[in-house]
């Protein structure tokens, strides 16, 4: 039976990718390194050192370990002046309804994300407290796709994992919650997100009842 439901945040809850970009692009113009829009869709899940490493790795420059310090922090500093413009109005069209039906109806909520800017990022939204459990890139020592962010939150929601649905837009992520023993339901294209259990092309789209149908056999 499904008790709990895990959510990642980055294009699921909201989208960030976007700033992401821009901000990675505005480092990359820097060091004159190309990044285009389909680089970003593979950084997807993947965490701030992971993705400035996959952009250094197109360039014949060397960097030490303090010069990429510097440069995600660089990347950082953006990327969070373009978060403080965010308002609760940036959530996607039915992740709040989704999330206020589920505490209705008393299932346990974790954030499962592998972004240290987390928590900046659900309180400018106003839903922190839609959260039971939050674990962010800070509570892990293996990020996406290594199970441990989505078996943290399961052991901070103190459930087993069959009982829980992870929700990702992400191959990393979804790899993830495989990884991790959960059910899954993708969030985007149903051909990148292939082993997922279910796919819905939004949030909005998730149908509650079928995803509840999941944990009739486990
Ligand atoms: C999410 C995003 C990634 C991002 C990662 C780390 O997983 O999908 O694109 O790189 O978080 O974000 P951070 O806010 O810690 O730099
Ligand atoms: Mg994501």
């Amino acid at each position: 039976m499904i008790t709990s439901f895990i959510f990642d945040l980055d294009g699921v809850i909201t989208d960030t990718a976007e700033f992401h970009f821009k901000a990675w692009s505005a480092l990359a113009n820097k060091l004159d390194i190309p990044f285009s829009r389909d680089d970003n869709e593979q950084l997807k899940g993947v965490d701030r050192m992971g993705s400035l490493q996959f952009i250094l790795d197109k360039s014949d420059q060397s960097f030490s370990e303090t010069d990429k310090q510097a440069l995600a922090d660089e990347k950082n500093t953006l990327y969070q002046s373009m978060l403080d413009t965010m308002q609760p109005s940036d959530i996607f069209p039915g992740a709040r309804e989704l999330l206020e039906q589920l505490r209705a109806r008393d299932f346990n909520i974790a954030l499962a994300s592998a972004s240290k800017n987390a928590r900046r990022v659900l309180d400018c939204l106003q839903i922190t407290d839609a959260f039971d459990y939050i674990v962010d890139a800070a509570n892990v020592r293996y990020g996406k796709p290594d199970p441990e962010t989505f078996l943290t939150a399961a052991q901070g929601l103190k459930v087993a994992p069959l009982e829980c649905v992870g929700i990702e837009d992400a191959q990393a992520g979804l790899e993830s919650i495989i990884g991790a023993g959960m059910h899954s339901v993708g969030i985007g294209d149903a051909k990148t997100l292939k082993r997922a259990e279910l796919v819905y092309p939004s949030i909005a789209a998730l149908n509650l009842n079928e995803v509840l149908a999941l944990g009739q056999s486990s």
